[in-house]
């Protein structure tokens, strides 16, 4: 219900965006006449901006001739090298100062067009890290929220062994009381190491944010934690807690949650998670997950690969995920999509009943190897209570080798000599005691023409009879998916 209205309020907000971009668009045409006095205020604070910017250029300019600056004269690049604020990077002395400082001239930069509503575009300003490496003692924040289009890129940064253990080494939090805090963030090719002291990247209410070919580990919280806000999109990236490649002698200590989505539309594309107890916990709507490879804590040893922890509308799709040792855990789903994925080593999905609903799953075209241990591809947990309002439960299609496949769809067939035959689907249907489609057809040797009925659908087997004896096969197939209260 919660979630619900959630979401109903991410509608109203994209309505609303949607409505005031078209109003800036038409403003920004009636401004028209005005342009040029514009541009002139504007052309100053460049000059200045850029003046400063060039002055500390001129004092890295030994250490990093490619920062060299503009001329004097040329439009400024925003580009904002961290070393010419004094960080040090080889990472022996603090950083933190000189991280914030650049991050701050950054976003006191003049901005230029439109992005949503209370943000400041500032036209693709890069903090540069210039392939160094920073000690912070201290998450680094902007200084203020409500701005845009900027980089930070092209490094590493590591905790102090003092860095607070609540804390994450970037974290857009703000006190604003805008809707969003900041919009198309942009973290490119950098190495988080949290020093097994707190995150790496928070990200709160913020829209269009980007993590593009990061590494991040060390963390004991959340590699990535994401709340509220829309659409940020995790790529080609690696978390992990240790840093390992598989079998490590310490995986059954692993902690911390690699990815943790409390936001809607949301998308982790091609990434690797090699360590972490829990890989992604998702508790927000309509995110994607695909092209994941999940080996961050076996399940035996109660590492978990996808967490969904949202009970009610999921709206969640797991693509071509590949579900390494560790398995997929669903609250409650409502529109979940499992789909072309590849489960090895006993992995599994299971169904968990909170208050009993499972409506709009689909699990379908993966593949499930195991090592004969006779393991259920999809297991359900009703600990809590059993499912009751079943609806819309499509799990067909995979294909297993050494476990025991699961279906919510089953042909059978039995031969005999005599007036009743038995298929009995209990040892490959999900849901004990439901059928709730049937279709069967009888198949009879010789000249024989007997009258026959299906004569009982109960605890998941089906009898098929005829009148007269004769020597039949019958053929049935069987759906489950539906079971209403009442
Ligand atoms: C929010 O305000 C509190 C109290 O003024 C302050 O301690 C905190 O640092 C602020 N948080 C951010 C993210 O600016
Ligand atoms: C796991 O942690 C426990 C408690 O900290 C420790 O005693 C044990 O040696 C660790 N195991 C491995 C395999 O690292
Ligand atoms: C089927 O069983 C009946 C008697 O129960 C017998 O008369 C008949 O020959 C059997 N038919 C076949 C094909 O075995
Ligand atoms: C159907 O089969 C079940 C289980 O064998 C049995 O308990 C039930 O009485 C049967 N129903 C009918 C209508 O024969
Ligand atoms: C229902 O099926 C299960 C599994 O085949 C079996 O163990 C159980 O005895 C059956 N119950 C009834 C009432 O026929």
């Amino acid at each position: 219900m919660m979630a619900n209205m959630a979401r109903r309020r991410s509608a109203f907000a994209f309505a609303f965006m949607r409505l005031a971009s078209c109003l800036m668009v038409s403003s920004v045409y009636g401004d028209y006449p005005h342009f040029s006095g514009r541009l002139g205020d504007q052309t100053q604070k460049f000059q200045e901006l850029k003046a400063s910017v060039f002055r500390r250029d001129m004092v890295s300019l030994a250490a990093s001739p490619v920062a060299a600056g503009p001329q004097p004269g040329s439009p400024s690049p925003r580009v904002y090298p961290v070393t010419s604020y004094g960080a040090d990077p080889t990472g022996d002395k603090d950083s933190t100062d000189a991280l914030m400082a650049a991050m701050a001239d950054a976003v006191q930069a003049s901005g230029e067009g439109v992005l949503i509503e209370g943000i400041t575009n500032l036209g693709g300003a890069r903090i540069s890290l210039e392939g160094g490496n920073y000690k912070i003692s201290r998450p680094l924040r902007f200084p203020s929220a409500g701005v845009g289009n900027v980089m930070i890129h092209g490094g590493a940064l590591h905790a102090s062994d003092d860095f607070p253990t609540d804390g994450y080494l970037i974290d857009l939090s703000s006190n604003s009381s805008s809707p969003y805090n900041f919009e198309f963030i942009t973290f490119r090719d950098l190495m988080l190491d949290s020093n097994y002291r707190g995150g790496g990247i928070f990200i709160p209410k913020s829209l269009r944010t980007s993590i593009d070919n990061c590494y991040i580990a060390h963390f004991t919280t959340n590699g990535i934690l994401v709340q509220d806000g829309h659409e940020t999109m995790i790529r080609n990236s690696f978390l992990g807690q240790h840093i390992t490649a598989g079998g490590d002698p310490g995986e059954r200590n692993f902690s911390g949650t690699a990815i943790n989505l409390m936001g809607n539309d949301n998308a982790v594309t091609d990434v690797v998670i090699f360590s972490a107890a829990i890989g992604i916990m998702v508790s927000g709507q309509a995110n994607v997950l695909t092209g994941v490879h999940f080996y961050n804590k076996a399940t035996g040893f109660g590492g978990t690969g996808i967490y969904l922890k949202l009970p009610g509308n999921t709206q969640t799709r797991i693509l071509n995920c590949y579900m390494d040792y560790t398995g997929i855990v669903a609250e409650d789903p409502v529109q979940l999509d499992i789909s072309n994925c590849f489960f090895l080593g006993d992995a599994y999905v299971v169904l968990k009943s909170i208050n009993g609903v499972v409506n709009g799953v689909n699990i379908r075209n993966n593949m499930f190897t195991g090592s004969g241990k006779g393991i259920d591809i999809v297991q359900l947990d009703q600990s809590s209570g059993p499912f009751k309002e079943i609806d819309q439960v499509v799990i067909d299609a995979n294909n297993v080798n050494g476990m025991t496949a699961r279906s919510t769809i089953a042909r059978g067939s039995a031969k005999g000599n005599g007036t009743s035959w038995t298929v009995d689907f209990s040892s490959i249907l999900l849901f004990s005691d439901l059928i709730n489609y049937v279709q069967y057809s009888l198949s009879a040797s010789g000249g024989s023409f007997p009258k026959h009925s299906l004569r009982n659908v109960s605890n998941n087997s089906v009898v098929v009879e005829s009148d007269v004896a004769v020597s039949a096969s019958v053929f049935v197939m069987v759906e489950q998916g539906k079971k209403l209260p009442g």
